[in-house]
């Protein structure tokens, strides 16, 4: 089974130019499986001879294998935490070292549900401190399609189940059946293309630079394999300032430890800080 599949590996790399071997080698199986079930193939060297008559197939699942399901405050306790602890700790800080710019990045922010979350935490946090900050929110992505509706901001219920009332209430306007977050927040946010296995920059060029004050970066790593998971979380540490935050998602803190270099602030949130 290994050698059909480093044959469909090897075939779309040839098509394609993406090298498959970045994923996470079970996940990768599962997807390719998942294939051949929508297109009814019986095994792997079946499924190889599709991909070569059906010039399609190939996009087909190279998109399959960028999952791009999110929600708004994903996770309760990392959210919980973030509000009352580490954002306030970001803002404290700043105030002390009389700094007024705050900069936070949604590393694979997908339609936009987390950078918007996380954009209406710091927007409370700061209203409640006399201090005018500069926040800038950067939400990037590998997939157009994904940062166009992340733009647009429109959502429907099935995205709302974690939102609670004060911010449904504040900021989204509710329209027919789709729910449209408010001006304020959007002008928070910019969204950019950026593809995390990019070897020439440490952060988007739309960020200018790097010196982020937190990273988010959830349920992205998980997909990809050992080496490739070492290589975007080297990135981010590097484009951390000092005394800093990065949140992964919740399979993904084995990922973090392999790496070394950040401490654990909350485990189960999967929180960790840079010194
Ligand atoms: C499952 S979604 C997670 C969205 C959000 N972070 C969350 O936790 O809800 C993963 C997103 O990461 C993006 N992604 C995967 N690999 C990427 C890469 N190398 N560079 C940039 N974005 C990537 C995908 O396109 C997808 O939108």
């Amino acid at each position: 089974m290994k050698e059909e599949i480093n044959k469909i590996i090897r075939h779309i790399y040839n098509v394609k130019g993406t090298d498959l071997n970045i994923f996470e080698p079970s996940f990768l199986r599962e997807r390719i499986k998942k294939r051949m079930g929508n297109t009814s193939t019986l095994n792997f060297e079946n499924y190889l001879g599709l991909l070569k008559t059906d010039s399609q197939e190939a996009d087909r699942l190279v998109d399959l294998l960028f999952i791009k399901h999110s929600q708004f405050f994903r996770n309760s306790l990392t959210f919980e935490i973030l509000e009352n602890i580490v954002l306030p700790q970001i803002v404290n800080d700043k105030i002390n070292r009389k700094e007024k710019h705050i900069r936070i990045w949604s590393a694979g922010c997908a339609d936009g549900q987390e950078p918007y979350s996380l954009a209406m935490l710091i927007n409370e946090v700061c209203l409640s401190e006399k201090y005018e900050f500069v926040v800038d929110i950067f939400g990037t992505d590998l997939s157009r399609a994904a940062l166009q509706c992340a733009k647009k901001g429109w959502y429907f219920s099935e995205n709302m189940d974690h939102v609670k009332y004060f911010y449904l209430n504040k900021y989204f306007i509710k329209k027919q059946d789709r729910f449209e977050i408010c001006k304020q927040i959007k002008d928070l946010v910019n969204f950019s293309l950026y593809d995390l296995l990019e070897k020439k920059t440490i952060a988007p060029p739309a960020c200018i630079y790097a010196g982020f004050d937190l990273i988010m970066c959830g349920n992205l790593l998980m997909y990809y394999n050992e080496t490739t998971q070492k290589f975007i979380l080297n990135k981010l540490y590097r484009a951390l300032d000092n005394r800093s935050w990065l949140v992964v998602g919740e399979s993904e803190a084995s990922a973090v430890k392999n790496f070394g270099h950040f401490n654990t602030f909350n485990r189960a949130g999967r929180i960790y800080s840079k010194d």
